[in-house]
């Protein structure tokens, strides 16, 4: 057993029980390089208030460095029976500097260190967060552009509604994913603060200058109050919103993919090394990972849920049930990075099937609204188009016939207004390329998109 940093005052060692329940270095180690790091720029700060002398100072910094190297080689080796990872580098600097080491604890708290250490692990992961995403939405880009043109059936309610491009669908996703990297950019921001220096509580008896402190560190700023510092996991919870909304995002494009990748619809065929078959039924080309991201939304979802129910009933300052935040962490960014991961590679070899597409755009009446637009245009008040085409849709059900297949004479009989001109209105690429404002679905509006995300994101 290690020797713990706080036995002074207790006459019995913790039971075998309590010690499962609370030692959290099996867990806590994945922070190690974040811990040597303030524990680096804490020795610094305690040698500019002199007390380090720069040798002491150097043989700190110097011991850090090559633990720093033993964890990337061999962790195993270092890692002992220690509470946590802040006991564990107290107690190798000190086995290896002996009272040199004991003195590194002068003026910081493992509260502010725990924080400081977190908040350099959220920087990271938001801007990896960042990264991806900026990946994903290239190859985005890629798939929308090598589909530009091909149109795509429009769903509300899961029913045919209008006519789009299939680049435009595509795009949509590109737009929320966008916003996902700006929910990162500012989960980083709310992180971006250095906590040490806080203390336990109450801030340090050492006057350390935690401005430099900061800087060593890479922070922008330093907290302003003490007691907030260590309490505060606010950024935490936004990470874990920021990746729970990613995977939300996720995990309806995979439903949309699950759905088009059934024989049923038939939109689109992911590749074979992202589909498994079956066991029992030779046939099946199932889309488990798509699935799986659709899963996986769930535990994304429910870490940002329990951890905000772990803090909402915790008084100032820092208590234990802190500790929980950061299986919570680990778990969703080793789960968003996955799920990334895979989901951009599998786009990468999605193709479509043109033919179904076509087919379905003669399923649902999709030129339905521009046959009301059409009246419009000829003089007839919206509300009286949206009747009169409700009506024509019925006879052309019946008729088993598409609208466009309605003769002239039929028309007229809905409304004296129709002219011949109705059969240029009622193609797909002219509903389509009648949407031409911005945010539309008009080619030339989709066109620019396309040009204007890949300035973005190639
Ligand atoms: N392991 C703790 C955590 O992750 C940090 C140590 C603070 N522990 C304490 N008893 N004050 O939150």
């Amino acid at each position: 057993m290690a020797k713990k940093l706080w036995g002074g005052r207790f006459k019995q060692g913790l039971a075998e029980s309590a010690i499962k329940l609370s030692y959290s270095l099996h867990i806590d180690k994945r922070l190690v390089s974040y811990d040597i790091a303030v524990n680096t720029a804490h020795a610094k700060a305690l040698q500019k208030a002199n007390i380090f002398t720069k040798e002491e100072c150097q043989q700190v910094c110097t011991c850090l460095s090559e633990l720093n190297d033993g964890f990337i080689k061999n962790e195993a080796e270092l890692l002992g029976a220690d509470e946590d990872i802040h006991s564990c580098i107290e107690r190798l600097v000190t086995e290896r500097l002996g009272d040199l080491g004991k003195r590194l604890h002068t003026g910081k708290s493992r509260n502010d260190q725990v924080i400081t250490d977190t908040r350099l692990f959220i920087k990271d992961q938001s801007s990896f967060a960042m990264s991806q995403l900026t990946e994903l939405n290239n190859v985005l880009c890629e798939l929308a552009d090598e589909h530009k043109d091909v149109i795509f059936p429009g769903f509300t309610h899961f029913q045919p509604a209008l006519p789009v491009l299939f680049s435009h669908h595509i795009l949509a996703y590109i737009e929320k994913f966008k916003r996902d990297i700006s929910r990162f950019e500012h989960t980083f921001e709310m992180a971006d603060v250095c906590a040490l220096g806080s203390g336990a509580m109450a801030g340090n008896n050492y006057g350390l200058d935690r401005d430099f402190v900061a800087k060593e560190l890479g922070f922008s700023g330093i907290t302003q109050n003490s007691m907030d510092a260590v309490s505060d996991r606010d950024f935490i919870l936004e990470y874990l919103f920021s990746a729970s909304v990613v995977m939300t995002h996720l995990s309806r494009f995979c439903e949309e993919i699950v759905v088009w990748n059934s024989p049923i619809i038939g939109f689109v065929n992911l590749g074979d090394d992202f589909t498994t078959g079956s066991s029992i039924m030779p046939q099946k080309k199932n889309p488990d990972m798509a699935e799986l991201i659709r899963g996986k939304s769930g535990r994304v979802l429910g870490n940002l849920v329990a951890l905000q129910q772990t803090l909402k009933g915790l008084p100032l300052t820092y208590n234990r049930d802190l500790q929980e935040d950061k299986e919570m962490m680990f778990d969703t960014a080793d789960t968003l990075s996955h799920c990334l991961d895979c989901f951009t590679e599998m786009m990468q070899g999605l193709t479509l099937n043109k033919e179904a597409i076509h087919a379905a755009l003669s399923k649902g009446y999709l030129l339905a609204t521009d046959f009301a637009d059409y009246l419009v245009k000829q003089g007839v008040p919206f509300r009286d188009s949206h009747e009169i085409t409700g009506k024509a849709v019925l006879y052309a059900m019946e008729q088993n016939k598409q609208l466009e297949e309605l003769s002239l004479e039929e028309f007229k009989s809905f409304s004296g207004k129709v002219e011949s001109s109705v059969y240029d209105a009622l193609t797909l690429e002219a509903a389509v390329n009648a949407k031409d404002l911005v945010g539309g679905t008009a080619k030339q509006q989709v066109h620019a998109q396309i040009t204007k995300c890949k300035a973005e994101f190639n």
